[in-house]
């Protein structure tokens, strides 16, 4: 299949538009990272998106709407809570955890009797998802276990020829996914970290917010059990910001012919090494994260990551560089 890169104006977004409504699949950029959409509604279509990913087929999907008139439509039994949540907090990088309407399809929540509902901040996606006018179901635009793609270049890496278009917008400025909020039950549950944190749900519900950590866990996502976010070589995350431990890991690998790549807080503190900067501050570790990845593994054979950062954002971020590292924390 030949893939179309359209871009932002109006013939291009009804192009894209159709295609959705005849049951194709569209990439398109949102502020958290570039999503891979299809009419919600439509089997198989969703389907074919996880064909398109090679994503297993327990791991749901989130749906996207523009508009807040559109969740009732697609989740039922909203609590004061939630609707809280969609009042004051939406559009932003979160997705809503609900009990499904049967409009949406089984192979879209992997079997679950739940929803999760998504209106992204950008003003690109929902541009995009109001041309649509029907729920949108879109995972990350990756091939799976890969980085999420935070630009429409790393998009057309995975998924040229396997999908009908790309909208090529803006890069990603929040760079991770979005929080994922389960909010069927009393208390809330976070089942994925991400830029709106659990101290910013709890000041606004007054409430304690729960955060799954442990990934063992048994919980309702099963997206968080699967190998992730991984670069193409191998990795190592170091997470104390000690220059001597990274120096010496750096040597050792490359006495031994590894190749490696240092990204790190400070790279003016490590002349003379193939050394690149994660970012000054979180968000702009996050925003580049991913593409760092994707940059990195194409010149070198072995990724040394420091990130020492420890606020509420960072434990978002940390949670994808542990396992874009698989584990492999020194
Ligand atoms: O920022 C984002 O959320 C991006 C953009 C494109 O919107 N999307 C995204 O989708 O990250 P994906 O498919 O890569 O991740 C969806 C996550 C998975 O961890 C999945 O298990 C969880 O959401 N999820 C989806 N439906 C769920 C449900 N009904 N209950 C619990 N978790 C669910
Ligand atoms: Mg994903």
């Amino acid at each position: 299949m030949e893939t179309r890169y359209l871009q932002f104006n109006d013939a291009h977004l009804r192009c894209a538009a159709d295609l959705i409504r005849r049951g194709e699949l569209v990439a398109f950029p949102t502020e958290t990272v570039y999503g891979l959409g299809c009419d919600a509604t439509d089997e198989q279509a969703v389907k074919r998106t996880y064909l398109a990913k090679g994503r297993p087929s327990d791991n749901p999907l989130i749906v996207h709407v523009w508009s807040k008139g559109q969740i009732p439509e697609i989740a039922r039994d909203v609590s004061p809570d939630a609707q809280k949540i969609i009042d004051c907090i939406m559009p932003a990088s979160i997705t809503v955890v609900l009990p499904k309407r049967k409009i949406i399809p089984d192979c879209v929540t992997a079997g679950l009797n739940t929803v999760a509902v998504r209106m992204p901040r950008s003003q690109q996606a929902r541009d995009f998802l109001r041309y649509c006018d029907v729920p949108v179901a879109a995972p990350s635009a990756n091939t799976s276990s890969r980085p999420s793609p935070t630009t429409w270049q790393a998009v057309k890496e995975d998924m040229d020829g396997r999908i009908a278009a790309v909208l090529c917008g803006s890069p990603c400025d929040v760079g991770i996914e979005s929080t994922v909020v389960d909010m069927c039950g009393e208390q809330p549950l976070i089942l994925r970290p991400g830029i709106v944190t659990a101290d910013m749900l709890e000041e606004l519900l007054g409430k304690k917010v729960r955060v799954v950590t442990d990934p063992k866990e048994k919980v309702n996502s099963p997206g968080v059990r699967y190998k992730h976010y991984a670069p193409k070589v191998p990795m190592a995350l170091e997470l104390e910001g000690d220059e001597q431990k990274l120096k010496n890991l750096y040597l050792k690998l490359q006495a031994e012919g590894k190749n490696p790549v240092l990204l790190v807080e400070n790279p003016q503190n490590f002349p003379g090494f193939n050394v690149y900067c994660i970012g000054q501050t979180d968000r702009e570790v996050s925003r580049n994260l991913f593409s760092n990845l994707r940059a990195l593994e194409k010149n070198y054979g072995y990724i040394i990551a420091s990130f020492s950062s420890k606020t509420a954002f960072a434990q978002s971020i940390l949670n994808r560089l542990v396992r874009s590292a698989s584990h492999n924390v020194v």
